[in-house]
């Protein structure tokens, strides 16, 4: 094994047999958990949850309705096929109008039509995946630096870094201030990267979050602004959970804030967006690059040939988000259905004692459980997870794969999956605590059976929570394979 390995070095490229893929993290071995052990509710009830997995399966049936009621939108059907030859043979990489225009207007609507979007700045990628290094390879050369705000989606180190050979830097945010970025953070980051030689070519936010599931104010964002245009430097603003948010405050797009500070350098303003979160639709691959920079959306669109989104699937979407009924309705249904599982989630491990960050969007909570950890290392924080995916079987993501500077935390998703799973779910981690808390008191000693974990926590509504009635859903928990994008 080892000497095949050798000999492909030999034999391929750089690119080929470096880790820049990053599957090989220990990141994945939750997923292998998961992959090998999944949760079913009667074939395989004690396997593992997959809660790592952020996607949107929340709002399905809406979907699935129009789809029934619109089927002159799908081309392989009776009323669509008349439409099946134009479609099939269009390859124009500005891809079809109708689409452009259907997607900034749903862009529009998701910032309450408080901005426009100009249909013919819309690039085509695959997914915000291929519209992140298609902008990297735009704005910045091999051992060029972005600035990324952390923790921070893991995704970013395969998307961004793997082929373009830029490098990314991480702007060190706290749970003292729950994470904000300040000035202070950017101009740390920034320096740092002046002291080692490295060109900082562009500051990456994501808003709102992934992993933690807050939304940027407009005083960040405003600073975020000013800092770019001080130095120079590029703003990329991936928004790809823009219509995730399900309570206060409300979403305020980059776009918005450009609109009202008439003196940045719009030439270094970029968005990246796509439908696999607020549609939950990551299969169809719908990236997007929005650049208010004409020589970047030209040299993107020309790249955009190596990813872009097939014509039937702009088809269908344009006929979708055309809807302005069923838009709206979704829209609205999704964000009250997001904010119920959020409630449900945050106030069942509250219960126990688990505190989470307070958050008002996106498909995950991000999990406090640094009491639980044996040390404050990330060490410990393998440990602990260690313990949550073979013993409580449940596939959470731990901080420090999100680049997170304090062990501890925990990405939790709970939006791909039905009610009874989340039940389930909250039943397992409330049994885990009781038991530790069990041993510890047995034993007199502050100590737990497995993983030597400190808890203290309060059991008093534990009752509460496994009595209470748990709407039933038509959904089936989904199986991951590990080949899936990370997310
Ligand atoms: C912040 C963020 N950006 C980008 C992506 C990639 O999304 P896509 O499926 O559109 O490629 C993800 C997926 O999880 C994400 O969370």
């Amino acid at each position: 094994m080892m000497h095949m390995l050798k000999n492909q070095e030999q034999v391929l490229s750089k690119i080929a047999t470096n880790d820049g893929h990053g599957e090989n993290s220990a990141f994945f071995d939750g997923w292998k958990a998961y992959d090998s052990d999944p949760y079913h509710p009667t074939k395989n009830p004690n396997g593992v949850i997959q809660m790592g997995l952020a996607e949107n399966q929340l709002s399905f049936d809406l979907v699935q309705k129009w789809v029934r009621n619109n089927p002159k939108a799908s081309i392989c059907t009776t009323e669509g096929a008349n439409d099946f030859k134009d479609i099939a043979i269009f390859q124009d990489y500005h891809g079809l109008p109708e689409f452009r225009n259907a997607v900034a207007k749903f862009m529009e609507k998701v910032r309450g039509n408080r901005v426009r979007f100009d249909p013919a700045r819309i690039v085509m990628s695959g997914g915000a995946t291929g519209a992140q290094e298609a902008l990297a390879f735009c704005l910045a050369d091999p051992g060029d630096a972005l600035l990324v705000p952390a923790p921070y989606y893991p995704g970013n180190d395969r998307d961004l870094t793997w082929r373009t050979g830029i490098q990314l830097l991480p702007v060190v945010c706290e749970s003292s201030n729950d994470f904000k970025i300040t000035r202070e953070a950017l101009e740390t980051a920034y320096q740092k990267a002046q002291e080692s030689n490295i060109r900082v070519k562009g500051l990456l936010l994501n808003n709102p979050s992934n992993p933690l599931g807050t939304v940027l104010d407009k005083e960040t964002l405003t600073e975020s602004l000013n800092f770019t245009n001080d130095k120079k430097i590029h703003l990329i603003c991936d928004e790809i959970y823009s219509a995730t948010v399900f309570s206060q405050p409300d979403f305020i797009s980059i776009a918005e804030i450009v609109q009202e500070n008439k003196n940045c350098d719009l030439d270094l303003v970029h968005i990246v967006y796509s439908l696999s979160k607020d549609l939950g639709f990551p299969g169809f691959r719908v990236g997007i690059i929005y650049s208010y920079n004409d020589s970047v959306v030209n040299c993107a669109r020309k790249m955009s040939s190596f990813g872009l989104v097939s014509t039937q699937t702009q088809h269908l979407i344009a006929s979708m988000l055309s809807d302005d009924v069923f838009v709206d309705r979704f829209i609205s249904e999704s964000s009250v259905r997001l904010g119920a599982r959020h409630r449900d989630l945050s106030r069942g491990l509250a219960q126990v004692g688990i505190g989470s960050l307070k958050s008002n969007a996106g498909l995950f909570c991000w999990m406090d459980l640094r009491r639980m950890l044996k040390e404050p290392s990330f060490e410990a924080e393998l440990e602990l997870w260690r313990v949550i995916i073979y013993e409580v079987k449940l596939n959470v993501s731990p901080g420090g794969s999100f680049h997170c500077s304090e062990p501890g935390w925990f990405r939790v998703c709970f939006a791909n999956m039905d009610d009874e799973t989340t039940r389930v779910a909250l039943n397992r981690i409330h049994k885990f605590v009781i038991q530790n808390k069990g041993v510890e008191a047995n034993n007199g000693k502050k100590q737990c059976r497995r993983s030597k974990l400190e808890v203290s926590l309060s059991f008093r509504r534990l009752d509460e929570i496994m009595m209470t009635p748990h709407r039933m859903s038509p959904h089936s928990p989904m199986s991951s394979p590990l080949v899936r994008a990370r997310t």
